[in-house]
C-alpha cells in the first residue's frame, strides 16, 4: 500500500553534505515526478562539522525524529577535520558524529549492514582479466557486535599504558545475520561463475573464539537451507579470493571489523568508493548511506562522485517498497537504479574516479553534472 513516508536526510560532513544535496535532486524529482509517491523530507545537520560548531554532534530534534519519527534515513558521512588538522573527537575519544554513525547502528538495532558490489557496465575495476559479468556479490556485515561493541577503553597509568577493545559476539547476532545472509540469497540469482546459490562465511574461527560461534551458528542456520551453498572463508584468504575469483562470490557475511575492511575491497572491485552503496536494516528502521566517508582529500571541489549516495538511496526505496508492500516505491528504486545504469554504461558523464582505464580520455564532469544527467535520464 503506498503511504505517506517521513525520510530523515543527515548530509553530515565533507562530501558527504555533497552527495546526499545531489540525492536530494533526485529524490525531489520523483516526488514531483512519480504519481503516488508521497514523501515528508525533514534534513538535519550532524556531524563533526557542527560539533564545532555547537558542542553537540545533531540537535535534539533531529535525534528525535530519525529515531522516532523517519520511516527511514538517508545519511551522507561524517568526519571533520578541526583547526588543529585533526579529525574531530568527542570528549570520550569518539569520532564527533559517532552518535549519527555508529549510535544509530547500536540503538535502532541496525543488524544487517548490506553492501551490494556489482560492477556496473562502463565501470573501470582495476581487475583486468574481469568484468561485469564477473563480479556481483553481496557483503553482509554483521552491524551491532564485533569489535564495534561499545566496550573499550585505555588504561594509563604510571607503569602501564594500554587500550582495550572487547570483541562480543553473540549465538543472537550470529544467528540473525546468517539467516538475513541464507534469505538474501534466496532473492538472487547465485553466484557468476555458477549461477548456484552460495554463502561464504568470512571469519578468523582458525584462532579466535569469537569467529569459531560465529562460523557454528552460521552452519546450523545453514542447515535450513538446503539448496544453498555453505562456503567458507579466512578472512586473509578471502581478500586474496575475491580479487582472484570474484565470480565465485554471491553472497558474503562477515562479523562487523571484517565486513568494514572486505567491503572497502569490495568497493574497489566495483569501480571504488564512489560507486559504493549500502543500507543499515533492522527489523523496523534502516539508515542507508554511501560505504565511503567525508572524504576531506577531495571535499569542495566538485570530484566526489554522488553515484554512491543515489544507488543507497534506491536502496532505501527498495526497502520501503517491500516493508510496506508498495509498488510505487519499488518502481521508483528501479527508476532511479535504471537511470544511474544508462549514465554509467553511456560513459560520457563521469567524475574523475571513474575515468580510468577504457574511460581514460574521457574529459571529468563535476559531481552535479553527474546528477543532471541521471536526472535526465529518469525524465527520458
Ligand atoms: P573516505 O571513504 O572518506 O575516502 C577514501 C578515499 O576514497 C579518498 O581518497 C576519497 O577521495 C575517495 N572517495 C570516497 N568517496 C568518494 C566519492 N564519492 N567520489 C570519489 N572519491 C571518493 O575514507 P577516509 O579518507 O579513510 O576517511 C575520511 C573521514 O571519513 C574519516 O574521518 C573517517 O572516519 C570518516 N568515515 C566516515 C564514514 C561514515 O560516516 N559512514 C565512512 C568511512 C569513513
Ligand atoms: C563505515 C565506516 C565506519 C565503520 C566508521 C566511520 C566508524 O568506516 O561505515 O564503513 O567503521 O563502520
Ligand atoms: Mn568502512
Amino acid at each position: 500500500m503506498a503511504r505517506k513516508y517521513k525520510i530523515a536526510l543527515l548530509p553530515g560532513d565533507g562530501i558527504g553534505r555533497e552527495v546526499i544535496s545531489e540525492a536530494r535532486r533526485v529524490l525531489d524529482e520523483v516526488i514531483t515526478w512519480i504519481d503516488g509517491l508521497e514523501m515528508e523530507i525533514h534534513e538535519f545537520d550532524c556531524g563533526g562539522e557542527y560539533f564545532l560548531r555547537t558542542n553537540r554532534e545533531w540537535s535534539e530534534e533531529a535525534e528525535d525524529f530519525t529515531k522516532t519519527e523517519a520511516d527511514a534515513v538517508l545519511f551522507g558521512g561524517i568526519g571533520a577535520i578541526g583547526p588543529d588538522g585533526k579529525t574531530v573527537r568527542r570528549p570520550d575519544g569518539n569520532l564527533a558524529g559517532y552518535s549519527v554513525v555508529i549510535g544509530l547502528r547500536h540503538e535502532l538495532d541496525l543488524y544487517a549492514n548490506v553492501r551490494p558490489v556489482k560492477l556496473f557496465e562502463g565501470v573501470p575495476t582495476p581487475l583486468v582479466s574481469k568484468g561485469p559479468k564477473d563480479i556481483d556479490m553481496v557483503v553482509v556485515r554483521e552491524n551491532t557486535e564485533g569489535l564495534y561493541y561499545p566496550a573499550r577503553g585505555r588504561v594509563k597509568e604510571s607503569d602501564r599504558d594500554f587500550a582495550y577493545d572487547l570483541r562480543i559476539i553473540t549465538t543472537r547476532g550470529s544467528e540473525r545475520i546468517a539467516r538475513y545472509a541464507f534469505d538474501l540469497a534466496m532473492t538472487r540469482n547465485g553466484a557468476p561463475v555458477d549461477g548456484r546459490r552460495r554463502v561464504t562465511c568470512v571469519d578468523k574461527s582458525n584462532l579466535l573464539a569469537g569467529c569459531q560461534l560465529f562460523r557454528e551458528t552460521f552452519t546450523r542456520v545453514g542447515e535450513e537451507y538446503k539448496e544453498t551453498s555453505k562456503d567458507y572463508a579466512y578472512v586473509d584468504a578471502w581478500t586474496l579470493l575475491a580479487i582472484r575469483k570474484p565470480e565465485y562470490y554471491d553472497v558474503v557475511v562477515a562479523p562487523n571489523e571484517f565486513g568494514d575492511i572486505i567491503s572497502d575491497l569490495g568497493a574497489a572491485l566495483q569501480g571504488g568508493l564512489g560507486v559504493a552503496p549500502s543500507g543499515n536494516i533492522g527489523v523496523k528502521h534502516a539508515v542507508f548511506e554511501p560505504v565511503h566517508g567525508s572524504a576531506p582529500d577531495i571535499a569542495g571541489t566538485g570530484k566526489a562522485n554522488p553515484i554512491a549516495a543515489i544507488l543507497s538511496m534506491a536502496m532505501m526505496f527498495e526497502w520501503l517498497g517491500k516493508n510496506h508492500d508498495d509498488a510505487v516505491s519499488i518502481r521508483t528504486a528501479e527508476k532511479i537504479r535504471n537511470s544511474v545504469e544508462l549514465v554509467l554504461h553511456e560513459g560520457r558523464i563521469r567524475t574523475p574516479d571513474l575515468c580510468l582505464g577504457e574511460w581514460s580520455g574521457v574529459v571529468p564532469s563535476t559531481t552535479q553534472q553527474v546528477t543532471d544527467e541521471v536526472i535526465r535520464k529518469m525524465k527520458g
